[in-house]
Protein backbone atom coordinates (compact mmCIF):
# COMPACT_ATOMS: atom_id res chain seq x y z
CA UNK A 1 0.00 0.00 0.00
CA UNK A 2 1.49 3.57 -1.03
CA UNK A 3 1.59 5.87 2.40
CA UNK A 4 0.09 9.22 1.78
CA UNK A 5 1.66 11.12 4.40
CA UNK A 6 5.52 11.18 5.75
CA UNK A 7 7.46 13.29 8.66
CA UNK A 8 9.56 15.36 7.54
CA UNK A 9 8.35 17.10 4.39
CA UNK A 10 7.90 20.26 3.76
CA UNK A 11 7.38 21.92 0.47
CA UNK A 12 6.32 25.23 1.21
CA UNK A 13 8.30 28.37 1.51
CA UNK A 14 10.99 27.91 4.00
CA UNK A 15 12.72 25.21 2.25
CA UNK A 16 13.16 26.71 -0.68
CA UNK A 17 15.85 29.41 0.38
CA UNK A 18 18.48 26.67 -0.22
CA UNK A 19 17.25 25.76 -3.53
CA UNK A 20 15.30 22.82 -4.93
CA UNK A 21 14.96 20.13 -1.81
CA UNK A 22 15.86 17.29 -4.28
CA UNK A 23 16.52 14.93 -1.07
CA UNK A 24 12.59 15.32 -0.44
CA UNK A 25 11.69 14.93 -3.88
CA UNK A 26 13.66 11.60 -4.14
CA UNK A 27 11.85 10.14 -0.93
CA UNK A 28 8.60 11.50 -2.06
CA UNK A 29 9.02 9.73 -5.20
CA UNK A 30 10.24 6.42 -3.64
CA UNK A 31 7.98 6.37 -0.56
CA UNK A 32 4.92 8.67 -1.13
CA UNK A 33 4.57 9.53 -4.61
CA UNK A 34 0.75 11.24 -4.08
CA UNK A 35 1.42 12.83 -0.64
CA UNK A 36 -0.97 15.05 1.49
CA UNK A 37 0.66 18.01 2.51
CA UNK A 38 -0.69 20.94 5.40
CA UNK A 39 -0.25 24.34 4.87
CA UNK A 40 -0.51 25.94 7.63
CA UNK A 41 -4.18 28.05 7.45
CA UNK A 42 -5.26 26.69 4.41
CA UNK A 43 -6.37 23.16 3.23
CA UNK A 44 -3.81 21.10 2.57
CA UNK A 45 -3.00 19.47 -1.15
CA UNK A 46 -1.46 16.34 -2.58
CA UNK A 47 2.05 16.88 -3.66
CA UNK A 48 2.37 15.00 -6.83
CA UNK A 49 6.18 13.63 -8.02
CA UNK A 50 6.02 11.22 -10.48
CA UNK A 51 6.96 12.11 -14.10
CA UNK A 52 4.00 9.90 -15.50
CA UNK A 53 1.09 11.44 -12.83
CA UNK A 54 2.22 15.24 -13.93
CA UNK A 55 1.86 14.04 -17.27
CA UNK A 56 -1.54 12.65 -16.74
CA UNK A 57 -2.82 15.37 -14.90
CA UNK A 58 -1.52 18.09 -16.93
CA UNK A 59 -3.62 16.42 -19.97
CA UNK A 60 -7.17 15.65 -17.97
CA UNK A 61 -8.30 18.82 -17.57
CA UNK A 62 -11.67 17.70 -17.35
CA UNK A 63 -10.96 16.19 -13.88
CA UNK A 64 -8.42 18.34 -12.95
CA UNK A 65 -9.32 22.23 -13.51
CA UNK A 66 -7.31 25.58 -14.11
CA UNK A 67 -10.37 26.95 -13.50
CA UNK A 68 -11.96 26.08 -10.44
CA UNK A 69 -9.42 27.24 -7.75
CA UNK A 70 -6.58 28.55 -10.21
CA UNK A 71 -3.35 27.78 -10.41
CA UNK A 72 -1.42 28.78 -7.24
CA UNK A 73 -0.77 26.85 -4.38
CA UNK A 74 -3.07 29.36 -1.75
CA UNK A 75 -6.90 28.82 -1.37
CA UNK A 76 -8.08 32.41 -3.30
CA UNK A 77 -11.03 34.63 -1.91
CA UNK A 78 -13.70 35.61 -4.00
CA UNK A 79 -11.99 38.99 -4.83
CA UNK A 80 -8.61 37.88 -6.02
CA UNK A 81 -10.22 34.82 -7.98
CA UNK A 82 -12.03 37.32 -9.98
CA UNK A 83 -8.71 38.54 -10.97
CA UNK A 84 -7.08 35.07 -11.93
CA UNK A 85 -9.99 33.91 -13.58
CA UNK A 86 -9.24 36.59 -16.28
CA UNK A 87 -5.72 34.88 -16.84
CA UNK A 88 -5.20 32.43 -19.72
CA UNK A 89 -3.67 30.40 -16.59
CA UNK A 90 -6.63 29.83 -14.96
CA UNK A 91 -9.27 28.57 -17.35
CA UNK A 92 -10.27 25.70 -18.68
CA UNK A 93 -11.66 24.50 -22.17
CA UNK A 94 -13.85 25.95 -24.12
CA UNK A 95 -12.96 29.62 -23.01
CA UNK A 96 -8.94 28.47 -22.84
CA UNK A 97 -9.14 27.41 -26.47
CA UNK A 98 -10.70 30.87 -27.42
CA UNK A 99 -8.11 33.33 -25.15
CA UNK A 100 -5.67 30.83 -26.55
CA UNK A 101 -6.36 30.90 -30.54
CA UNK A 102 -6.34 34.80 -29.82
CA UNK A 103 -2.46 34.89 -29.27
CA UNK A 104 -0.83 31.52 -30.03
CA UNK A 105 -0.34 33.08 -33.88
CA UNK A 106 2.56 35.35 -32.24
CA UNK A 107 4.67 32.54 -30.61
CA UNK A 108 4.60 29.54 -33.43
CA UNK A 109 7.96 28.00 -34.07
CA UNK A 110 8.04 29.57 -37.25
CA UNK A 111 7.03 33.14 -35.73
CA UNK A 112 10.11 32.38 -33.43
CA UNK A 113 12.52 31.07 -36.20
CA UNK A 114 11.62 34.48 -37.31
CA UNK A 115 12.83 36.25 -34.21
CA UNK A 116 15.93 34.32 -33.78
CA UNK A 117 18.37 36.27 -35.71
CA UNK A 118 17.11 39.37 -33.32
CA UNK A 119 17.58 37.16 -30.34
CA UNK A 120 21.02 36.42 -31.07
CA UNK A 121 22.51 39.68 -31.85
CA UNK A 122 20.53 40.87 -28.63
CA UNK A 123 22.73 37.91 -26.41
CA UNK A 124 25.75 39.35 -28.01
CA UNK A 125 25.01 42.97 -27.73
CA UNK A 126 24.62 41.86 -23.92
CA UNK A 127 27.56 40.09 -23.89
CA UNK A 128 29.62 43.18 -25.66
CA UNK A 129 28.08 45.47 -22.57
CA UNK A 130 30.14 44.21 -20.15
CA UNK A 131 33.02 42.32 -21.67
CA UNK A 132 35.84 44.54 -21.17
CA UNK A 133 35.04 45.16 -17.18
CA UNK A 134 35.40 41.51 -16.37
CA UNK A 135 32.67 41.64 -13.99
CA UNK A 136 28.48 42.19 -13.80
CA UNK A 137 25.95 41.35 -11.74
CA UNK A 138 24.89 38.28 -13.72
CA UNK A 139 20.85 38.28 -12.84
CA UNK A 140 19.94 41.69 -14.06
CA UNK A 141 23.09 42.59 -16.38
CA UNK A 142 23.17 39.23 -17.97
CA UNK A 143 20.08 36.85 -17.68
CA UNK A 144 17.18 39.21 -17.68
CA UNK A 145 18.18 40.75 -20.69
CA UNK A 146 16.82 38.81 -23.55
CA UNK A 147 13.87 38.14 -22.01
CA UNK A 148 12.14 41.38 -20.62
CA UNK A 149 13.67 43.01 -24.10
CA UNK A 150 11.60 40.09 -26.25
CA UNK A 151 8.73 40.66 -24.15
CA UNK A 152 8.54 44.77 -23.74
CA UNK A 153 9.44 44.35 -28.05
CA UNK A 154 6.46 41.86 -28.44
CA UNK A 155 3.94 44.57 -25.97
CA UNK A 156 5.64 47.23 -27.87
CA UNK A 157 6.64 49.26 -25.25
CA UNK A 158 8.69 52.14 -25.88
CA UNK A 159 12.80 51.72 -24.85
CA UNK A 160 12.22 54.31 -22.10
CA UNK A 161 9.19 52.18 -20.90
CA UNK A 162 11.33 48.92 -20.20
CA UNK A 163 13.09 49.34 -16.92
CA UNK A 164 9.95 50.56 -15.55
CA UNK A 165 8.74 46.49 -16.90
CA UNK A 166 11.43 44.87 -15.36
CA UNK A 167 11.56 46.85 -11.90
CA UNK A 168 7.09 45.84 -11.79
CA UNK A 169 7.74 41.87 -12.97
CA UNK A 170 10.95 41.61 -10.27
CA UNK A 171 8.24 42.69 -7.63
CA UNK A 172 5.33 40.99 -9.02
CA UNK A 173 6.82 37.15 -8.79
CA UNK A 174 9.51 38.16 -5.36
CA UNK A 175 6.22 39.62 -3.30
CA UNK A 176 4.84 36.51 -2.65
CA UNK A 177 6.98 34.83 -0.03
CA UNK A 178 10.52 36.35 0.05
CA UNK A 179 11.07 38.74 2.94
CA UNK A 180 12.87 41.02 1.17
CA UNK A 181 9.75 42.05 -0.81
CA UNK A 182 7.67 41.92 2.01
CA UNK A 183 7.02 45.75 1.78
CA UNK A 184 5.80 45.09 -1.82
CA UNK A 185 2.40 45.75 -2.17
CA UNK A 186 1.85 43.09 -5.09
CA UNK A 187 -1.26 45.07 -6.49
CA UNK A 188 0.72 47.91 -6.92
CA UNK A 189 2.86 46.14 -9.25
CA UNK A 190 0.42 45.35 -10.97
CA UNK A 191 -1.10 48.60 -11.61
CA UNK A 192 2.06 49.62 -13.05
CA UNK A 193 2.34 47.11 -15.56
CA UNK A 194 -1.58 47.91 -15.90
CA UNK A 195 -0.92 51.44 -16.54
CA UNK A 196 2.03 50.63 -18.97
CA UNK A 197 0.03 48.40 -21.54
CA UNK A 198 -2.78 50.28 -21.21
CA UNK A 199 -1.04 53.16 -22.55
CA UNK A 200 0.29 50.66 -25.34
CA UNK A 201 -3.14 49.88 -25.80
CA UNK A 202 -5.13 53.24 -26.47
CA UNK A 203 -2.52 54.07 -28.91
CA UNK A 204 -2.82 50.83 -30.81
CA UNK A 205 -6.65 51.70 -30.96
CA UNK A 206 -5.69 54.93 -32.50
CA UNK A 207 -2.61 53.78 -34.89
CA UNK A 208 -2.94 50.13 -35.18
CA UNK A 209 0.40 48.60 -36.37
CA UNK A 210 1.36 44.97 -37.48
CA UNK A 211 2.29 44.04 -33.69
CA UNK A 212 0.88 41.27 -31.11
CA UNK A 213 -0.87 44.66 -29.21
CA UNK A 214 -2.88 45.56 -32.24
CA UNK A 215 -3.69 41.99 -32.81
CA UNK A 216 -4.82 41.96 -29.22
CA UNK A 217 -6.92 45.07 -28.88
CA UNK A 218 -8.96 44.47 -32.38
CA UNK A 219 -9.57 40.58 -31.52
CA UNK A 220 -12.67 39.16 -30.87
CA UNK A 221 -14.03 36.95 -28.06
CA UNK A 222 -17.37 35.98 -28.45
CA UNK A 223 -18.47 38.55 -30.31
CA UNK A 224 -16.53 40.96 -27.83
CA UNK A 225 -13.17 43.26 -27.92
CA UNK A 226 -11.08 42.45 -24.73
CA UNK A 227 -11.77 45.09 -22.47
CA UNK A 228 -8.49 46.99 -20.84
CA UNK A 229 -8.73 44.38 -17.91
CA UNK A 230 -8.69 41.66 -19.73
CA UNK A 231 -5.46 42.45 -22.08
CA UNK A 232 -4.03 43.69 -18.52
CA UNK A 233 -4.50 40.35 -16.99
CA UNK A 234 -2.99 38.93 -20.28
CA UNK A 235 0.04 40.67 -20.32
CA UNK A 236 0.48 40.39 -16.71
CA UNK A 237 1.08 36.95 -17.48
CA UNK A 238 3.25 37.71 -20.27
CA UNK A 239 5.07 39.61 -18.04
CA UNK A 240 5.78 37.41 -15.23
CA UNK A 241 5.41 34.15 -17.65
CA UNK A 242 8.10 35.13 -20.15
CA UNK A 243 10.42 37.00 -17.90
CA UNK A 244 11.07 35.22 -14.44
CA UNK A 245 10.74 31.72 -15.87
CA UNK A 246 13.35 32.31 -18.70
CA UNK A 247 16.09 34.59 -16.93
CA UNK A 248 16.22 32.10 -13.55
CA UNK A 249 16.57 29.02 -16.07
CA UNK A 250 19.32 31.31 -17.39
CA UNK A 251 21.06 31.79 -13.79
CA UNK A 252 20.77 27.72 -12.82
CA UNK A 253 22.11 26.92 -16.68
CA UNK A 254 25.32 29.19 -15.23
CA UNK A 255 25.37 27.14 -11.72
CA UNK A 256 24.73 23.91 -13.86
CA UNK A 257 27.98 24.45 -15.96
CA UNK A 258 30.20 25.66 -13.22
CA UNK A 259 29.89 22.55 -11.84
CA UNK A 260 30.20 20.99 -14.76
CA UNK A 261 33.34 22.35 -16.34
CA UNK A 262 33.37 19.55 -18.39
CA UNK A 263 30.05 19.93 -19.93
CA UNK A 264 31.20 23.43 -20.84
CA UNK A 265 33.97 22.64 -22.62
CA UNK A 266 31.74 19.92 -24.73
CA UNK A 267 29.76 22.82 -25.78
CA UNK A 268 32.52 24.52 -27.04
CA UNK A 269 34.22 21.34 -28.97
CA UNK A 270 30.99 20.36 -30.43
CA UNK A 271 28.64 23.11 -31.27
CA UNK A 272 25.97 20.25 -32.28
CA UNK A 273 25.29 19.65 -28.84
CA UNK A 274 23.56 23.05 -28.72
CA UNK A 275 20.15 21.56 -29.18
CA UNK A 276 20.39 18.48 -26.07
CA UNK A 277 22.10 21.19 -23.95
CA UNK A 278 19.21 23.53 -23.58
CA UNK A 279 16.88 20.67 -23.20
CA UNK A 280 19.40 19.65 -20.24
CA UNK A 281 19.60 22.06 -19.02
CA UNK A 282 15.76 23.23 -18.88
CA UNK A 283 15.29 19.75 -17.25
CA UNK A 284 17.91 20.37 -14.80
CA UNK A 285 17.21 24.17 -14.07
CA UNK A 286 13.35 23.33 -13.85
CA UNK A 287 12.60 27.37 -13.08
CA UNK A 288 8.97 26.73 -12.32
CA UNK A 289 8.68 24.26 -9.25
CA UNK A 290 4.79 23.60 -9.49
CA UNK A 291 1.53 24.61 -10.78
CA UNK A 292 -1.72 23.75 -9.50
CA UNK A 293 -5.16 21.83 -10.34
CA UNK A 294 -8.63 21.32 -8.33
CA UNK A 295 -10.39 18.23 -8.80
CA UNK A 296 -13.44 18.32 -10.42
CA UNK A 297 -14.99 15.38 -9.16
CA UNK A 298 -14.12 12.52 -6.88
CA UNK A 299 -11.12 10.42 -8.33
CA UNK A 300 -7.67 8.71 -8.04
CA UNK A 301 -4.00 9.38 -8.68
CA UNK A 302 -1.95 6.24 -8.54
CA UNK A 303 -4.59 4.39 -6.57
CA UNK A 304 -4.90 6.97 -3.90
CA UNK A 305 -8.16 8.47 -3.61
CA UNK A 306 -8.81 12.13 -4.40
CA UNK A 307 -11.70 13.96 -3.29
CA UNK A 308 -13.69 16.67 -5.53
CA UNK A 309 -12.24 20.17 -4.67
CA UNK A 310 -8.87 18.60 -3.33
CA UNK A 311 -5.49 20.45 -4.69
CA UNK A 312 -3.50 18.77 -6.63
CA UNK A 313 -0.20 20.23 -6.65
CA UNK A 314 2.20 19.33 -10.13
CA UNK A 315 6.27 19.10 -8.99
CA UNK A 316 8.02 19.54 -11.87
CA UNK A 317 11.21 19.59 -11.08
CA UNK A 318 10.42 16.00 -9.25
CA UNK A 319 9.57 14.88 -12.22
CA UNK A 320 12.32 15.80 -14.26
CA UNK A 321 14.51 13.67 -12.21
CA UNK A 322 12.17 10.54 -12.30
CA UNK A 323 14.27 7.40 -12.29
CA UNK A 324 11.56 5.42 -14.53
CA UNK A 325 11.92 8.11 -17.06
CA UNK A 326 15.83 9.66 -16.68
CA UNK A 327 18.98 7.25 -16.83
CA UNK A 328 20.59 8.25 -13.52
CA UNK A 329 18.31 11.33 -13.26
CA UNK A 330 21.09 13.82 -11.10
CA UNK A 331 23.78 13.32 -13.87
CA UNK A 332 23.83 16.70 -15.86
CA UNK A 333 24.77 15.68 -19.24
CA UNK A 334 24.73 17.98 -21.97
CA UNK A 335 24.01 15.08 -24.80
CA UNK A 336 21.11 13.69 -22.93
CA UNK A 337 18.59 11.82 -25.30
CA UNK A 338 16.13 11.69 -25.05
CA UNK A 339 15.32 14.23 -22.97
CA UNK A 340 11.14 14.28 -22.00
CA UNK A 341 11.59 16.86 -19.57
CA UNK A 342 8.33 18.74 -17.97
CA UNK A 343 9.36 22.01 -17.57
CA UNK A 344 7.00 23.81 -19.91
CA UNK A 345 4.33 21.72 -18.10
CA UNK A 346 2.94 18.37 -18.28
CA UNK A 347 1.54 18.85 -22.27
CA UNK A 348 -2.21 19.13 -23.49
CA UNK A 349 -3.86 22.57 -23.00
CA UNK A 350 -1.55 24.44 -20.73
CA UNK A 351 1.72 23.95 -22.31
CA UNK A 352 3.39 27.05 -22.39
CA UNK A 353 2.99 29.14 -24.95
CA UNK A 354 6.89 30.69 -24.48
CA UNK A 355 8.40 27.51 -24.78
CA UNK A 356 10.15 28.27 -28.50
CA UNK A 357 10.39 31.61 -27.03
CA UNK A 358 12.03 30.77 -24.09
CA UNK A 359 14.29 28.09 -25.74
CA UNK A 360 15.85 30.50 -28.59
CA UNK A 361 16.51 32.97 -25.29
CA UNK A 362 18.42 30.65 -23.23
CA UNK A 363 20.61 29.27 -26.09
CA UNK A 364 21.29 32.52 -27.33
CA UNK A 365 22.57 34.14 -23.86
CA UNK A 366 23.86 30.06 -23.14
CA UNK A 367 26.23 30.59 -26.40
CA UNK A 368 27.21 33.59 -26.05
CA UNK A 369 28.48 33.13 -21.94
CA UNK A 370 30.17 29.83 -22.70
CA UNK A 371 32.11 30.99 -25.88
CA UNK A 372 33.40 34.31 -24.64
CA UNK A 373 33.46 33.82 -20.72
CA UNK A 374 34.93 30.53 -20.51
CA UNK A 375 36.63 31.76 -17.65
CA UNK A 376 33.24 33.14 -15.60
CA UNK A 377 33.55 32.30 -11.97
CA UNK A 378 31.15 33.69 -9.04
CA UNK A 379 32.98 36.22 -6.77
CA UNK A 380 30.18 35.46 -3.93
CA UNK A 381 27.83 32.65 -3.21
CA UNK A 382 23.98 33.16 -5.57
CA UNK A 383 21.58 35.06 -3.57
CA UNK A 384 18.24 32.80 -3.82
CA UNK A 385 14.72 33.86 -3.89
CA UNK A 386 13.00 32.36 -1.38
CA UNK A 387 9.63 31.10 -2.89
CA UNK A 388 7.82 27.88 -3.19
CA UNK A 389 7.02 28.90 -6.56
CA UNK A 390 10.16 30.46 -8.96
CA UNK A 391 13.28 29.06 -8.66
CA UNK A 392 14.87 32.16 -8.39
CA UNK A 393 18.23 33.79 -7.97
CA UNK A 394 17.90 37.46 -7.22
CA UNK A 395 21.80 38.46 -7.34
CA UNK A 396 24.86 36.34 -8.67
CA UNK A 397 28.19 38.68 -8.73
CA UNK A 398 30.38 37.13 -11.03
CA UNK A 399 33.47 37.78 -12.92
CA UNK A 400 35.48 36.33 -15.68
C1 LIG B 1 12.24 28.69 -19.16
C2 LIG B 1 11.22 29.46 -19.33
C3 LIG B 1 9.79 29.06 -19.07
C4 LIG B 1 9.27 28.11 -18.23
C5 LIG B 1 10.03 27.18 -17.30
C6 LIG B 1 7.83 28.15 -18.39
C7 LIG B 1 6.96 27.28 -17.73
C8 LIG B 1 5.61 27.19 -18.00
C9 LIG B 1 4.73 26.16 -17.50
C10 LIG B 1 5.16 25.04 -16.55
C11 LIG B 1 3.49 26.38 -17.99
C12 LIG B 1 2.26 25.49 -17.80
C13 LIG B 1 1.25 26.00 -16.81
C14 LIG B 1 0.17 25.00 -16.47
O1 LIG B 1 0.18 23.85 -16.92
O2 LIG B 1 -0.74 25.38 -15.69
C15 LIG B 1 3.57 27.58 -18.79
C16 LIG B 1 2.50 28.19 -19.43
C17 LIG B 1 2.60 29.42 -20.07
N1 LIG B 1 3.76 30.08 -20.42
FE1 LIG B 1 5.64 29.53 -19.97
N2 LIG B 1 7.50 29.13 -19.28
C18 LIG B 1 8.66 29.71 -19.73
C19 LIG B 1 8.77 30.74 -20.66
C20 LIG B 1 7.72 31.44 -21.17
C21 LIG B 1 7.80 32.59 -22.03
C22 LIG B 1 9.10 33.18 -22.57
C23 LIG B 1 6.53 33.02 -22.25
C24 LIG B 1 6.00 34.16 -23.07
C25 LIG B 1 6.64 35.12 -23.56
C26 LIG B 1 5.63 32.12 -21.56
C27 LIG B 1 4.27 32.22 -21.56
C28 LIG B 1 3.41 31.27 -21.03
C29 LIG B 1 1.96 31.37 -21.10
C30 LIG B 1 1.16 32.51 -21.70
C31 LIG B 1 1.45 30.21 -20.49
C32 LIG B 1 -0.02 29.84 -20.29
C33 LIG B 1 -0.48 28.97 -21.39
C34 LIG B 1 -1.90 28.48 -21.19
O3 LIG B 1 -2.44 28.54 -20.07
O4 LIG B 1 -2.50 28.06 -22.18
N3 LIG B 1 6.39 31.18 -20.91
N4 LIG B 1 4.88 28.04 -18.81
Amino acid sequence: MTMTEIEGIDLLAETWGRGIPHDQFDRLRREAPVCWHPEPGDTGFWAVTKHADVRRISHDWETFSSELGATFIPSQDEESMAQLSLSILNMDPPRHNRVRRLVSGAFTPRMIARLVEDIEQRAERVIDAVIDRGEAEFVSEIAGQVPVQMICEMIGLEKEEWPRMFEASNLLIGSRDDPEYAHVNPELASMEVYALCDAVAEDRRQNPRDDLMTALVEAELDGERLDNMELNLFFISLVVAGNETTRNLINLSLLALLDHPDQAQRLRDDPSLWDTGVEEMLRYGSSIHNFRRTARHDTEIRGVPVKAGDKVVMYYASANRDEDVFDDPHRFDVGRTPNDHVTFGGGGVHYCLGASLARAEIKATMRQIVDRLPDIHLTAPPDRLRSDFVNGIKRMPVAW
